[in-house]
């Protein structure tokens, strides 16, 4: 069988570089992606081809893709990885840190999605996998703006699902729920906090036990098996459209369809303490 190939952003750690030596040890021809390419030498010496690609500069996206075209004159698959989470007390994020958000976990994904079509295109059975998140279903509090980039990724995958058919190329979403990885690292190092002042104090300190407590440590996803999901995704002959992994994920989508939003306000306000 013919090999197929893939681009990853956001290789070098978690779900990303987990995902691209999954690929590699299936055999696929792997172009995978960071903001600095020293991070991804692990996986040069896998086998896999590494590069500079931050989704924010269009220019490094174009470096990539031309240097696919030219290597490979086409692309199987896209992994659109690449994000971090702006978590914070709504009240005080700045449009600067809403515009960094935006900038990487939307218009970045956009970015690789528009400048990767035509190379899609050259494929069989080409197909594009965006990390969205069970944040894409649910918005939590102190997680406004990481919910709007990822309820704008399930908007675009739905679009696209229908708008690509035509071209044969599938579009999924794969909708983690907590996954061992930096993320939390680089969330905590952004979050939003103001200095306690009695407004705020309740809902800071109570959601942040909830999230740390109920979602850091009792039930992560490994990196590798949101690989291996991914993996699913990709060879699936008929792929869901959506693919959620941990059990978290998959009980809030439920309890998000059964309840009414008031119902599920109540609970969670009354669960977490939030007043
Ligand atoms: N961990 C979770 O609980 C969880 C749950 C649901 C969904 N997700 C989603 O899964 C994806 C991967 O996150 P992770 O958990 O693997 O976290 P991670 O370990 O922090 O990895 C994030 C990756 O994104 C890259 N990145 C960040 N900004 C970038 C930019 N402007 N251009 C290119 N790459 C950039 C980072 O690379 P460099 O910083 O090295 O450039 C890093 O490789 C994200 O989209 C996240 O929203 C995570």
């Amino acid at each position: 069988m013919k090999q197929r190939t893939a681009l990853i952003t956001g290789s070098s750690s978690g779900i990303g570089l987990a995902a691209a030596k999954y690929l590699v040890q299936q055999g696929w021809k792997v172009y995978a992606t960071a903001r600095n390419a020293e991070n991804l030498k692990d996986l040069e010496s896998m086998g896999a081809f590494t590069y500079a690609l931050d989704v924010t500069l269009q220019e490094t996206i174009d470096a990539v893709v031309n240097r696919i075209q030219e290597e490979n004159g086409h692309l199987d698959a896209v992994i659109n990885n690449a994000g971090f989470g702006l978590f914070g007390v709504f009240e005080y994020i700045s449009d600067d840190m809403i515009q960094k958000q935006l900038e990487t976990n939307v218009l970045g994904l956009a970015r690789v999605i528009r400048t990767t079509l035509p190379l899609l295109r050259q494929s069989e059975d080409g197909r594009i996998v965006n990390i969205s998140s069970i944040a894409g279903i649910v918005s939590l509090p102190l997680g406004a703006w990481y919910s709007v980039s990822k309820f704008a990724v399930e908007a675009i995958s739905d679009s696209l699902r229908m708008e690509l058919a035509s071209q044969h190329i599938k579009v999924i979403s794969i909708q983690p729920g907590p996954v061992a990885s930096n993320f939390g690292q680089v969330t905590r190092k952004k979050m939003v906090i103001p200095e306690p002042d009695g407004v705020y104090d309740t809902v800071i300190k109570n959601a942040m036990n909830f999230f740390n407590r109920d979602f850091q440590k009792k039930e992560r996803a490994k990196p590798e098996e949101v690989a291996q999901l991914i993996y699913r995704a990709l060879t699936a002959k008929k792929p869901k459209t959506r693919y959620r992994i941990t059990t978290t994920a998959r009980f809030m989508v439920f309890i998000k369809w059964l309840l009414p939003d008031k119902w599920l306000d109540a609970i969670f306000i009354k669960q977490v303490k939030l007043k």
